[in-house]
């Protein structure tokens, strides 16, 4: 007779197949973390370079004075969901302002971008209907697609004609197909043709969501995202994405042109049946956006830096991502050599992501780092020369 227990020793034997290797990464535990950049592992002075804090806010002294204020003036928690337990005033002003900042009509926050992402999806999409998603795109999008009960198709990753095949071969159900992309994608550190995914779907009359979470204050000169950069914001039609990366707090959200959105509250369950973001949190997300707004020197800084390192490593000969950005993704030999390679560098001092498969693109292993406008040249460089001891 079998068991539901009987797939767990398959995966405890992963598990201890990372623990051979040294440090199981998946097990990281900072004891102590003194700046966006910094912090303490194992007793060990640990340069972060692995934690998609772009903008480097997570101590930005305004960022944590909203948080503890709104922590004292309304509580810890609003203990329940917006739907049963009404919302707090921030709620609302936080939307407000995210549709400002888009120049769109209508916002919505949720308790994590991997709830706006399965709220958006399931909201939108249901039986009959149909979509197309790119083969690279994040787990919580998949799961959103899948929940829905819609048709799913993959496309290849960011290939117009792949995408221009599946629409063909809808025929009268393109229209009510919704495509989706990120904006960068979170691995490669690549970007979406947006422009080009755009003029497709206007086409065949499809709906196009996007998600920005690694794109928010990264790219676009008021730095909404891809969409942004290459001109087309006014075309997508649903742009979500996470306040966990660049505004280093916590929640998702979407906006859209649609007065549509404003009706998802009534029926997107990952909205209805969780409780609402705590205040504090939202206090800091709120702070963090008119920072993002007030001082565009962060996305420059940022991108001074992820040159310097892409660049760096680069001339050091390892194989990165196809384009320079603040994802710079370190291709690996295999399996083995990302395990070995990725406890070398945190022994001597830096932290970044271990990706393996089947997370991955192309079933490939990647050291992957993400850069923030937080380090200094001096720490990019150390990640640099750790990087060539590598090869030493
Ligand atoms: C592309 C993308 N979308 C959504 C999410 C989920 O965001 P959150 O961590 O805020 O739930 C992530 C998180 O890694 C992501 O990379």
């Amino acid at each position: 007779m079998t068991s539901l227990l009987d797939k767990f020793p398959a995966i405890g034997q992963l598990k201890s197949g990372l623990d051979h290797a040294g440090q199981d990464p998946t097990g990281v535990v900072f004891d102590t973390i003194h700046s966006a950049t910094e912090a303490v592992a194992n007793g060990r002075d640990i340069i972060l370079a692995g934690t998609n804090n772009y903008l480097g806010l997570t101590f930005d002294p305004a960022c944590i004075k909203a948080g503890v204020e709104a922590l004292a003036q309304r509580g810890t928690g609003t203990t329940g969901s917006r739907m049963a337990n009404g919302s707090f005033a921030v709620h609302g002003e936080l939307e407000a302002e995210l549709a400002d900042f888009y120049q769109c009509k209508n916002a919505m926050v949720f308790s994590t971008g991997y709830a706006a992402n399965l709220g958006v999806l399931t909201a939108l999409l249901g039986k009959g209907d149909v979509v197309l998603l790119d083969s690279d795109a994040h787990a919580s999008l998949f799961d959103g697609c899948r929940m829905s009960g819609a048709d799913i198709y993959r496309f290849k990753h960011n290939d117009v004609a792949s995408l221009e095949r599946r629409l063909v071969r809808l025929a009268d159900r393109a229209s009510r197909s919704l495509v989706v992309v990120e904006g960068m994608y979170s691995v490669l550190g690549d970007c979406a043709p947006l422009a080009d995914i755009v003029a497709l779907k206007n086409r065949f009359g499809a709906s196009l969501l996007v998600d920005e979470a690694h794109s928010l204050g990264v790219f676009g000169e008021r730095g909404c995202g891809v969409a942004e950069a290459q001109g087309v914001l006014a075309d997508v039609d649903f742009v979500v994405g996470t306040f966990s990366k660049s505004l280093g707090a916590m929640g998702g959200f979407c906006v859209s042109r649609h007065d549509v959105l404003g009706l998802f509250r009534y029926v997107s369950r990952p909205f209805m049946f969780t409780a609402s973001p705590s205040p504090s949190v939202v206090g800091t997300t709120h702070e963090a956006l008119r920072q993002l707004r007030a001082r565009p020197g962060l996305k420059d800084t940022l991108w001074s830096n992820a040159k310097r390192l892409y660049c760096g490593l680069q001339k050091l000969g390892f194989e990165l991502g196809p384009e320079i950005s603040p994802v710079v993704a370190v291709r690996c030999r295999n399996r083995e050599s990302a395990l070995h390679d990725w406890n070398r560098l945190l022994e001597s001092g830096v932290y970044v992501n271990m990706m393996l498969p089947p997370a991955t693109p192309g079933g490939a292993s990647f050291l992957r780092c993400s850069v923030s406008a937080a380090h200094t040249v001096e720490q990019i460089d150390t990640v640099i020369a750790k990087f060539a001891a590598l090869r030493a």
